[in-house]
């Protein structure tokens, strides 16, 4: 029988309890660590895919694994040694080659059905995820190692981190957040995904951070995708697959200074549909106290650091009854975001959101959402910063974000008194603005090229969305 192995995993190990201790082991001395193994109960695990095409995995002991290619197995993603390689996969294709009885214990997976309408949208995780080390040098020189895509697939898994790793004590780390959907016709594609890679390469640069190179970025996220592509919800189900890279210091450092070691990950999570009870209107409390960013900071890229800035904001205003909080500028005049989301407000039909002053983040859907309703014919002002007196006459009223695409906005607390909006409707009107450029941006993610709610664009904005704004992983069939 013909086995083709993707993957080997040695189940319930302690890796960090064998790391430090793997490179001193010769064939001497592999017997000890085969009997320390073994105590620890783990078994060898290779994943296979048999000549039928069908997914599985065979159960080995783990004396069966060659010494090089255990080491491999045993080294997490976070260490600057090569993990496992193709030759390893080749060597495991061998042994069962040559063992039959190891082949007959193949058991083809069965996929656990996925409930996509109740799904959470939460860290449903991934099985498996990317990574890769890049250390760069005193003079500032960047070695990618020799890692290839391909091998820097892994098990979910826990990294092993210095305790003096810079991102546990400074915060040098950034993140990305993208979506993957299958389209009606059942291509997966993503959403603007070079958006975020260059987003990601001025994050790294303003945090002293090596850039990931735009191919090597997309090349990670469309591995770790493709490499699970049961994750991926089906066409219409409202659900999606969250991809999630991010690049941190992992080097060990003791003065305020860039770590010398980087990790770059990519895992991915499937998410339901944000709006389970229906597309629903949060409410949003004025922040006067807080502030998530100001001028010379880090408020326009997705550093880790701007997050924790806003978890007190965020705690005191759920504690009082809010769903989310309005960043204002440092001089408390301007709306600048709502939570972790770009702020839109319509006002007699034209539509504002702040320009962008260096302390909001660039969405990519609210660039999108711009973009979609200049094309509709609306009026959108996003070259003025936004004052919070003209968002306390808006008619309607919504935040845009990766998750959610747009969160519709019901009202706003300022100073004890609250403005609705939507008429203090508790649904949102179907023929309001804020409905419309929501179905509208969902229609061109799922690839409902014929969806009424497209009706209005003209076909040369269609065709360059479908070639500008989604990228093809892998076409259907
Ligand atoms: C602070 C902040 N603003 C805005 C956004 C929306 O950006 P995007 O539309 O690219 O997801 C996000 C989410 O990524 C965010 O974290």
């Amino acid at each position: 029988m013909g086995f083709r192995v993707t993957r080997i995993d040695v189940s319930g190990a302690n890796l960090r309890n064998f790391r430090p201790d793997l490179y001193k082991y010769g064939s001497k001395q592999y017997n000890a660590l085969i009997g320390r193994l073994k105590r620890a109960r783990c078994r060898a695990t290779l994943h296979v895919v048999d000549e039928r095409g069908r997914p599985g995995t065979i159960s080995a002991r783990v004396r069966d694994i060659p010494l090089a290619t255990l080491q491999h197995v045993l080294i997490p993603g976070a260490t600057q040694h090569s993990h496992v390689r193709p030759s390893d996969l080749a060597a495991a294709e061998q042994i069962l080659r040559h063992n039959p009885e190891m082949a007959r214990r193949f058991r083809s997976s069965r996929v656990q059905p996925i409930d996509w309408a109740t799904l959470p949208f939460d860290l449903n995780a991934s099985k498996v995820m990317f990574v890769q080390i890049v250390s760069v040098g005193k003079d500032g020189s960047v070695d990618w190692g020799a890692q290839t895509i391909e091998n820097g697939l892994f098990p979910f898994q826990d990294f092993a981190l210095s305790p003096a790793a810079n991102i546990l004590h400074y915060g040098q780390g950034g993140f990305e957040g993208m979506k993957a959907f299958r389209q009606a016709n059942g291509d997966i594609v993503i959403f603007r995904p070079y958006e975020n890679a260059q987003r990601m390469q001025r994050g790294a640069k303003r945090l002293v951070m090596p850039p990931i190179p735009e191919d090597r970025f997309m090349e990670a996220i469309k591995a770790a995708v493709l490499a699970q592509p049961e994750l991926i919800p089906p066409a219409g189900s409202g659900a999606a697959l969250y991809i999630r890279p991010f690049l941190f210091g992992s080097g060990p450092v003791l003065g305020v200074k860039p770590a010398s070691e980087y990790t770059f990950a990519v895992f991915v999570s499937p998410v339901g549909p944000y709006f389970k009870a229906g597309f629903q209107p949060t409410s949003l409390r004025v922040e006067t106290k807080y502030h998530r960013s100001g001028p010379g900071l880090t408020g326009d890229i997705k550093a880790d650091g701007n997050y924790v800035v806003g978890l007190m904001a965020a705690k005191e205003a759920k504690a009082a009854g809010f769903g989310e909080i309005l960043w204002l500028d440092a001089a408390c005049e301007n709306v600048e975001e709502a939570g972790a989301a770009n702020f839109f407000c319509v006002v007699d039909n034209e539509i504002y959101t702040s320009m962008l002053t260096g302390t909001i983040l660039p969405g990519i859907t609210r660039d999108s959402i711009i973009q979609l309703a200049r094309e509709f014919g609306y009026t959108v002002h996003d070259d003025a910063k936004l004052p919070l007196a003209r968002v306390l006459q808006a008619q309607e009223a919504f935040c845009t974000g990766t998750a959610a695409v747009i969160s519709p906005i019901g009202s706003i607390e300022h100073d004890g008194t609250k403005t609705a909006f939507f008429g203090g409707s508790e649904d949102v009107p179907e023929n309001s603005v804020t409905s419309r450029l929501y179905k509208a941006l969902l229609a061109i993610q799922e690839g409902r090229w014929e969806d009424s709610v497209l009706r209005g664009l003209s076909s040369q904005f269609i065709d360059r969305v479908k070639r500008e704004w989604i990228y093809v992983l892998n076409t259907a069939g």
